[in-house]
């Protein structure tokens, strides 16, 4: 039977800041059986899309991104905070459940034409994803899918997305 991945998924209360639950996905990653079923999972999306290139923002984004990448055999890009990666890039600001930020990708991360996943550890506002994908559309990929554990519905970050297909495991 396969496993119930909510069960690795830590609520909480009050952090980062008073009325914010974090959902943390520590204890997921560190079971090695847990970590590889939300892998899988994510890699059956993106062979159904035909992926070629993932795309996924800092830090989180890299622990879900990359070993989908290495499961497929293709390229990961990491999209990093202001001033992180050398040479020419390109930078998308955004407003976060608790402040803003700007995120910037190499030019070169991306071959026009690209199939592109995006993936996260989680979707709130939708706002960090939005800047990922608008940076990935910019060098002209194709955002073929967006890949989430965890989405907080009521921060209706779907409704930034609706242009693209989302898989996210776990509702909240
Ligand atoms: C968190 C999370 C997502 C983002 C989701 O990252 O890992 O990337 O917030 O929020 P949004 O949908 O409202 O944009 P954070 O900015 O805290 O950075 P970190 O991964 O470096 O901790
Ligand atoms: N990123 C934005 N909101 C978050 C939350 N509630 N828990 C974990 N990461 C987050």
């Amino acid at each position: 039977m396969a496993l119930d991945l909510k069960q690795y998924i830590a609520s909480i209360p009050d952090y980062p800041e008073k009325g914010i639950v974090f959902r943390d996905i520590s204890p997921l990653m560190a079971d090695g059986a847990a970590y590889t079923e939300a892998t899988n999972q994510i890699v059956s999306y993106a062979r159904e899309r035909n992926v070629e290139m993932i795309v996924g923002p800092e830090a989180r984004g890299f622990i879900v991104g990359c070993p989908v990448a290495y499961e497929l055999g293709v390229g990961f890009a990491p999209a990093r905070k202001k001033g992180k990666l050398p040479n020419e890039t390109i930078s998308a600001s955004y407003s976060l459940e608790y402040g803003t930020a700007e995120l910037q990708l190499q030019r070169a991360a991306i071959k026009p034409g690209q199939r592109v996943l995006v993936t996260d550890d989680l979707l709130a506002t939708g706002g960090t994803i939005s800047a990922t994908i608008e940076m990935v559309e910019a060098l002209g990929g194709i955002v073929v899918g967006t890949a989430f554990i965890i989405e907080l519905t009521d921060l209706k970050g779907r409704d930034k997305l609706k242009d693209y297909d989302i898989l996210s495991l776990l509702k909240y």
